[in-house]
This record gives structure tokens, C-alpha cells and sequence, in this order.
């Protein structure tokens, strides 16, 4: 076998078998294949598309070309989630506290964020003490004692899929169905959950930007998740605005907290959260209906079971949890920059793709991986699409460590 001959067969149309997808991951992933060949194999899979089985193959190979996390010493079965992205994603913070308290066993590591706000990790860690990056034998124990853990990626996940994204990205290539769906999916398995539900995201502040994209995307996930073994389902998020009130990191785990808390219930968050939720709680095997799995968390955001499960787990992983008590310490902004609107009206449009640029030049994202984050920089939204607003009525807060000169709602994205 050698990879002109599997290069020939892409490009004439005509199906790889699984040893041919695992040579051409191995040998590229060992630096033995040129760039320029697994480019042209790549372009070949953009232009003619795979197979059912090629699908599945392709992202097997990915998924081992790297560790595989073993999950098998959790007594339990775990659900695990994974968001396409969002802008004011904060869903993780308050759904995993939530569903563990109903019982579902979570696992949770997640990624730094690259662009946009911080990722799961870099939020958690703006908890003063939350320690992301405990052993993994500490993570299984925490998880088996008090039914969660979320921690940082450390494992070397599918090295395989890092590098064809790269290789895609630099060929026009990444904008795929297939490729896309094979590259989450790979790093998903690789991460060892037995069962997945996955959020969807579509619109503006999304990689998709249509609902029927996404959905496309979603049911080939789901195609490669059943192949391999891994139950899977799906939502389908729309992400024109970005979700809930808070956008930034400390900003975004104080909106999560007031959710936990039951002080505070933004609609499209609550609305992600629950259905989320209600899957991970099926898919346990903890409950078949729906509506019923919605109806025990709401029970238990009111009776405390799951701001407690969340303080629980910060107080495991050494975060202080005086913060959570008083979320007026967590330390502040320089300047926080009130928008006025200049007009009365209906807000028409939130654009998440815009405030996601706005906040990550602020410091609240990376643009390069090793870039630090400023935990304290963000936005607050006071309204939401579709809210009525009078002139000079408040309608977004800047909190900021630069001086900055006076903002207009459509430079942030906001149209009146
Ligand atoms: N996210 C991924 O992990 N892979 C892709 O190909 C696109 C988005």
C-alpha cells in the first residue's frame, strides 16, 4: 500500500477500505507522508465526500491516533456533551452541576478556548484556587465520590485530527460536512464517554449559518457516533445572539452561579440547558421522559441540590467558595462603559459574531494559544432581541481595563 495509490482512488470516486484510512493517518501522523500528498487526499474527500464506512474509519483512525481516555474505573455510566460553540456559552458551568445532582455521572475535560471568550477551563479558573489540572487517578476518585469533576485537557487527543485541521485550514478545506463531523467525533471518542449529546449551533455566532447545516452536520455526527458504538443525540442551538446576559469569563461564571442559584432564568439559556440536560438524564438511563427529566432539574435548581453540587465540586478541586457565596468578590473591571441607546425602539439584532470580536479584543479571548486571559473583561447585555428600548435607556454594560472612547450600540453589534 502506499499513498499515491489510495490518493488515485479518492480522486477516481472509488471507496477506501479501513486498512488504507489507518496507513494514511498513521504514516501522516509519523511525518512519513508530505503534506502536499494528505493535501491532495484531503481536497480529493472535500470535493468527491466518503462513504458511510469511510466516515467511520476515518474518524476511528483519528480517534487512536493519540490516548484514549479510560473511563471504565467510574462505577456508572457516563454522558458526555460537546457544543459546536456559542457566544456567552456558559451552558457547561450550569448543566453539569445540574444533571450530576439528578444523578448522571460527569466526567467532564475540557478545551481552552482559542478566539471568542475562554473556554469551559479558562471560566472555571477565574474561581480563585479552582485547580483545573489535577491527576487524572484524582479526577476518577472525584468523580466516583461526589458524582462530578470537570477538569483541562491534558491527554494527547487525537494528535491526527490536529494536524489535517491545520493542513484543512491552510487549503480551503475546512468547511466540510464530513470533515468536520469526523474531526469532532474523533476527539469526543478518544475522550472515553460511552454516550453523547451533542449541541448544535447554527446563525451568526456559529461555524454553521444555517439551521439546515447544522442540521446535516448533526446527523453525521450522530451517523459516526452509533457506527462507533457511542449512543448519540442531538440539539440544535440557534446562535444569532450570544446566550444569556453575560459574555466573558468571571462575567459568564457569575451569570451561571445566579442560574444555579434560581435567582436568575434567561430564556435561551434556560431553554439549552433543560433540553440538554434532559437528553444526558435519558441517556443514563435515569429517566425516559423528557419533560419529567425537565421538570426534576428545575426541582432541584430550586431546592439548592444543584448550586450545592457546583460547590461542591469547586470546593473539591480547591476553588474558594466564598466567591460563589458573595459573587461581589470577584474582582472587577478598570471601567465599566454604559450603552446608551440613542433612540426608542425594538432591539432587532444582538450579533454574536460581532460582540465575540469586540470582547476578544477587549482580552477576554486568545487569538494566539498562549496568549493570557483578562478574567474581569466583557459585556453585559441588558437587553435581548426583541426587547423594547427607550432613548438613553441602558442597553449593554463594557466592562474594560482600557480607557476607551465613547461606543455606539451598532459598534458592538446592536441594532436598534
Ligand atoms: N471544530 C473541530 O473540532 N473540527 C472542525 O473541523 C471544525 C470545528
Amino acid at each position: 500500500m502506499n499513498i499515491l495509490e489510495i490518493i488515485e482512488k479518492k480522486r477516481d470516486k472509488k471507496e477506501l477500505t479501513k486498512e488504507e484510512m489507518e496507513y494514511f493517518i498513521q504514516e501522516y501522523t509519523k511525518g512519513k507522508i508530505a503534506d502536499y500528498q494528505a493535501a491532495a487526499l484531503i481536497m480529493g474527500i472535500y470535493i468527491n465526500g466518503m462513504t458511510d464506512k469511510e466516515l467511520v474509519n476515518l474518524t476511528m483512525a483519528m480517534a487512536n491516533s493519540g490516548d484514549i481516555i479510560d473511563l471504565s474505573k467510574i462505577d456508572g455510566i457516563i454522558v458526555d456533551k460537546h457544543s459546536t460553540g456559542g457566544v456567552g456559552d456558559k451552558v457547561s458551568i450550569i448543566l453539569l452541576p445540574l444533571v450530576s445532582s439528578v444523578g448522571v455521572k460527569v466526567a467532564k475535560m475540557s478545551g481552552r478556548g482559542l478566539g471568542f471568550t475562554g473556554g469551559t477551563v479558562d471560566k472555571l479558573e477565574s474561581i480563585p484556587g479552582y485547580k483545573t489540572n489535577i491527576p487524572e487517578e484524582e479526577f476518577i476518585k472525584n468523580v466516583n465520590e461526589i458524582g462530578i469533576s470537570m477538569i483541562s485537557q491534558t491527554a494527547n487527543i487525537a494528535p491526527a485530527d490536529k494536524k489535517i485541521y491545520s493542513l484543512r485550514d491552510a487549503i480551503s478545506c475546512v468547511e466540510s460536512i464530513p470533515l468536520i463531523a469526523s474531526s469532532i467525533m474523533s476527539k469526543k471518542i478518544a475522550s472515553g464517554a460511552a454516550k453523547i449529546v451533542l449541541e448544535v449551533t447554527y446563525g451568526k455566532g456559529a461555524f454553521m449559518k444555517t439551521v439546515e447545516e447544522a442540521k446535516k452536520l448533526a446527523e453525521e455526527m450522530v451517523k459516526i457516533g452509533n457506527l462507533a458504538n457511542r449512543e448519540t443525540r442531538y440539539i440544535l442551538t440557534s446562535m444569532d445572539e450570544p446566550l444569556g446576559y453575560a459574555i466573558g469569563n468571571n462575567l459568564e461564571i457569575k451569570e451561571a452561579v445566579q442560574f444555579l442559584k434560581g435567582e436568575i432564568e434567561p430564556k435561551d439559556l434556560k431553554e439549552v440547558v433543560l433540553e440538554l440536560g434532559a437528553h444526558m438524564i435519558k441517556l443514563a438511563g435515569l429517566g425516559e421522559n423528557l419533560e419529567e427529566n425537565k421538570k426534576i432539574m428545575l426541582e432541584n435548581i430550586k431546592n439548592g441540590k444543584a448550586y450545592n453540587k457546583f460547590v461542591e465540586m469547586v470546593k473539591r478541586q480547591g476553588g474558594d467558595i466564598s466567591y460563589l457565596e458573595n459573587l461581589e468578590k470577584f474582582e472587577k473591571s478598570k471601567y465599566e462603559i454604559d450603552i446608551l441607546s440613542e433612540k426608542t425602539g425594538k432591539i432587532k439584532e444582538v450579533k454574536a459574531d460581532v460582540i465575540a470580536k469586540y470582547v476578544c479584543n477587549l482580552g477576554a479571548g486568545r487569538i494566539r494559544k498562549e496568549d493570557n486571559i483578562d478574567m474581569t473583561v466583557g459585556m453585559i447585555l441588558n437587553k435581548k432581541v426583541g426587547d423594547v428600548v427607550t432613548k438613553g435607556e441602558k442597553i449593554a454594560t463594557i466592562h474594560t481595563n482600557k480607557a476607551t472612547e465613547k461606543i455606539k450600540p451598532e459598534d458592538i453589534g446592536i441594532i436598534i
